[in-house]
């Protein structure tokens, strides 16, 4: 049996992605740095992949995402933010997996279909796989390095 098919998503409250992202996004930080503005709005969805599953006393929180509801040039759009696999499960399709089906899950939900982010720079390849366009020049973000804005359109 795959790994990909022992996985299962969940919404989840904001206090169960900190971690994760404190650990993969902002390493050497303090804590604090991984609580985004507006997580705790009742807009604000966060996603979490659980692996394995059914659970097991070492099932755990293996990838997450938030999406917090904004505007991108001028429309209704998610952002999305806190993108994350965690490092000993990276490049098992994880990621592609919980960004796929909470992409059209949100949007089915909210009839919001746009979606937009600042990617970190190494990022841009895996958006790109899931159909994400680059749509801005790379800025850089202090102490978290290189982005650009990318945007989807969910069918
Ligand atoms: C970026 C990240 C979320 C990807 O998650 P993941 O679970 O490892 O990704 P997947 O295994 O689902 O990869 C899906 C596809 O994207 C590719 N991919 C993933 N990360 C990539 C990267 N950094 N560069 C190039 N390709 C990448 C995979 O090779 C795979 O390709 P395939 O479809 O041809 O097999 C993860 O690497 C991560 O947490 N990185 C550190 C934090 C980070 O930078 N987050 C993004 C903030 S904007």
């Amino acid at each position: 049996m795959s790994e990909l098919s022992k996985t299962a998503i969940f919404s989840f409250p904001a206090s169960y992605v900190i971690d994760l992202r404190w650990r993969e996004l902002r390493q050497g930080m303090p804590i604090e740095t991984a609580h985004f503005e507006g997580d705790e709005l009742k807009t604000t969805k966060h996603y979490g992949l659980v692996y394995p599953y059914p659970p097991y006393e070492t099932s755990e929180l293996a990838s997450c995402v938030t999406f917090m509801l904004n505007e991108h040039e001028g429309k209704q759009a998610w952002q999305l933010r806190g993108m994350v696999t965690e490092k000993q499960y990276q490049g098992k399709g994880f990621g592609r997996m919980l960004l796929a089906s909470t992409t059209k899950n949100l949007a089915d939900k909210s009839g919001i279909r746009l979606f937009w982010c600042n990617a970190r720079k190494v990022a841009i390849k895996f958006y790109e796989k899931q159909g994400w366009a680059v749509v801005g020049p790379e800025f850089d973000i202090k102490d978290a390095g290189l982005h650009c804005v990318m945007s989807y359109e969910q069918k």
